[in-house]
């Protein structure tokens, strides 16, 4: 396991460097990552590299213990580079080039900036790549962060027209499979094709009704630019691997932007790596970005290069609250439970100076070691005695399937704004589930369905035919499948099917949804579900969708003119069973019909009670189990076993229940027998 934090050595005097040295030292951490914005530290002319002062630093730290991870500067180009090739710069969506100064002010396409970005990147592999004292790479920051993602200079320009030339071969195909006749749009060629200019980048500016623009070029365009900077990383990773054995990767902003489809992201990294800034004062740390980062390549361990350390000053906005003492310790072991290999705090000690001077670290401006420098130096010696279990597994029969083209097509065409976010919702069955005792993996729809019993599949908007067939085979084959409201609305150019929906699906749903509309504050209508003689009421919420087919309904309106009306459906299919849930439903009656559907899947519950804010993550380690417990509620907690259990920290036997302490936390190894 590695857990450090984020290190700068460039910004101090020799005599500060020395006293931060000792420090990280004694913190007992083993990590620290640098270099990430130093290009103009690294090369000040051009051509002229100076790495001596970062080796000296990786030198230090390594003799003690310490590896470190370097990156690649080239979210900050130096001023020299810029000055000469002015046209590097990127170009927002109203036409403004960003300036020098700030970061991520380059274009990702730019071929000059790509051969200056791999030539630097050339310089770190030579130098680094064999250092016995580093343990990975690190490209970039937070590729398309701060509305960087969606460049429109004239470079991009050519290229997107390139691009679709590339895919639709003919204008006639493409005008034909987006619509184009709608509002008498159809090009003549495709350099006629302009890039749309609202885009889906959190915080950047739509300049006009979102909907004036086609529907099929905006989520091109996504996609174009979610391609055009994998390619960019990819040069990247391509140098670096050319040059070490080191794992390299980079650090996307998780769940935060999304910008950037992060399962194909990884194509050429060893790992997912990705930055978290959760709230720790009496905050339950929201896992399902764990989940998620978990499913990107496959269930291999994630790394997390920047995750929250505390509060205090911020660099905009409002401060940020202190975490609880014990929140910190909490949230990383958390964080390793669900899969993180590693874990680097933002960062070691406050800057003074910059666009982020006083924003919150370990350790104060002054470099005098505080609690949160104390408990980071805990957590480092607890991650040691965990050690033994790292390479325990996950056994999870669930899984949740998220996809890009259907959040991005949510994005550009909301059906419910703001109420219903894509992924937040897949997130509220994440948590629906665990709460009621059942661990998730979070998948995309390219992967292996075949290992999990039950697949959920939330608002699958944008699907394929070859989705619908893989869904298909998984409930053929045994699986059970739960579908819902917005399901199959819409193939791969973000155009509606004309076939009635869930299309391509309706067979293996036995449903037809015969009326939809949203759900507002005025128009809920009540729910009742009936399963196997168990009863839940529920209002409806977000979207709702009245069904009519062969299909059993276990969920029926009772209300208004929908009473009595399908809205849950379940319908044998080959060897397995389809669910299609038509409504959302009240946290409650969503775990009593998940209760059902894992009785049926023939899943049994995590043995140790988790609870809202009592969270139980399952490991299996030589087929034994063992339940990493978070007592996130902010006081003093009782967890409830249904069998004996061990505390693999506190070494001793629990028949019926652990208690926790406020951000408390358990390794209860299963007893069995
Ligand atoms: C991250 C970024 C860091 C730093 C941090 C501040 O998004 O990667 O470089 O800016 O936020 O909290």
């Amino acid at each position: 396991m590695y857990y450090g934090a984020a290190y700068y050595p460039e910004h101090k005097t020799a005599e500060e460097l020395e006293h931060d040295m000792i420090l990280l030292i004694e913190s007992g951490i083993n990590t620290v990552r640098m270099g990430e914005f130093a290009w103009c530290r690294m090369e000040p002319r051009e051509g002229e590299y100076q790495f001596d002062w970062l080796e000296a630093a990786v030198e230090r730290l390594g003799k003690a213990g310490i590896r470190s991870i370097i990156c690649t500067p080239t979210a900050c180009p130096p001023a020299w580079l810029v000055y000469k090739h002015p046209e590097v710069v990127y170009v927002d969506n109203r036409g403004l080039e960003r300036p020098f100064g700030g970061r991520r002010f380059y274009c990702y396409n730019n071929p000059v900036y790509r051969e200056y970005s791999r030539k630097i990147t050339e310089e770190i592999g030579r130098r680094f790549g064999k250092n016995p004292y580093v343990c990975g790479f690190q490209i970039d920051n937070e590729p398309a962060q701060e509305a960087s993602g969606r460049c429109h200079c004239p470079v991009c320009q050519a290229k997107f027209s390139e691009w679709l030339k590339d895919k639709y071969k003919t204008i006639e195909e493409y005008n034909r499979r987006s619509g184009n006749i709608f509002w008498g749009q159809d090009y003549d060629s495709f350099d006629q094709i302009r890039m749309p200019v609202n885009t889906i980048e959190v915080s950047a500016e739509q300049k006009m009704p979102v909907y004036f623009e086609n529907p099929t070029l905006r989520l091109e365009y996504e996609r174009f630019c979610s391609e055009s900077q994998i390619e960019y990383q990819d040069i990247q990773s391509d140098v670096l691997h050319g040059y070490t054995e080191y794992p390299v990767t980079t650090n996307g902003t998780g769940l935060a932007t999304n910008s950037i489809d992060y399962y194909k992201s990884t194509r050429k990294l060893d790992c997912y790596g990705f930055d978290y800034y959760p709230g720790l004062r009496d905050a339950a740390v929201d896992s399902f970005p764990y989940a998620f980062a978990r499913g990107v390549k496959d269930g291999a361990p994630f790394w997390v290069m920047e995750f929250m350390s505390g509060g205090g000053h911020r660099f905009g906005g409002s401060g940020r609250v202190q975490p609880n003492p014990g929140a910190l310790k909490q949230a990383v072991l958390q964080s390793f439970a669900h899969g993180a290999e590693m874990m680097l705090h933002f960062q070691f000690r406050t800057f003074p100076f910059g666009a982020e001077q006083l924003n919150y670290a370990i350790v104060d401006m002054d470099g005098v070691p505080r609690r949160r420098y104390y408990e980071m130096q805990e957590t480092a010696r607890l991650l040691k005695e965990l050690e033994p279990l790292e390479n325990a597994g996950f056994a999870n029969e669930i899984a949740i399937c998220v996809d890009y083209d259907t959040h991005w097509a949510l994005r550009i065409k909301p059906v419910n704004d703001p109420d219903f976010k894509y992924l937040d919702y897949a997130g509220k069955m994440y948590h629906v589930l665990e709460d009621n005792g059942y661990n998730s993996d979070v998948i995309s729809y390219d992967a292996d369905f075949s290992k999990y019993k039950f697949l959920i599949v939330p608002s699958a908007f944008v699907a394929s035919r070859e989705f619908q067939q893989k869904l298909r085979r998984f409930t053929e084959e045994g699986g059970i499948l739960l579908g819902t409201f917005l399901t199959s609305a819409k193939n791969e150019d973000n155009v509606g099917y004309t076939d009635s929906l869930p299309a391509g699906l309706t067979d293996v749903f036995g449903a037809v949804v015969e009326e939809v509309e949203p759900v507002f504050k005025d128009n809920h209508t009540n729910v009742r579900l009936d399963l196997d003689g168990s009863e839940a009421v529920s209002t409806d919420g977000m979207w709702s969708d009245i069904l009519g087919g062969s299909a059993r309904a276990i969920g029926t309106y009772t209300q208004d003119y929908k009473t009595d009306s399908m809205v849950i459906s379940e319908n044998t299919y080959g060897k397995g069973t389809a669910v299609y849930m038509g409504t959302d439903l009240e946290k409650e009656a969503m775990g009593e019909l998940f209760q059902y559907l894992c009785r049926r899947a023939g899943i049994s519950k995590n043995p140790v009670k988790a609870e809202e804010k009592i969270e139980v993550v399952r490991r299996v380690l030589n087929g034994e189990n063992y339940y990493y417990v978070f007592n996130f509620t902010a006081k003093e907690a009782e967890v409830s076993v249904e069998t004996p259990v061990y505390d693999y920290l506190k070494k001793c036997r629990y028949e019926e229940k652990a208690v926790l302490e406020r951000n408390g936390f358990a390794v209860l190894k299963e007893i069995k027998g």
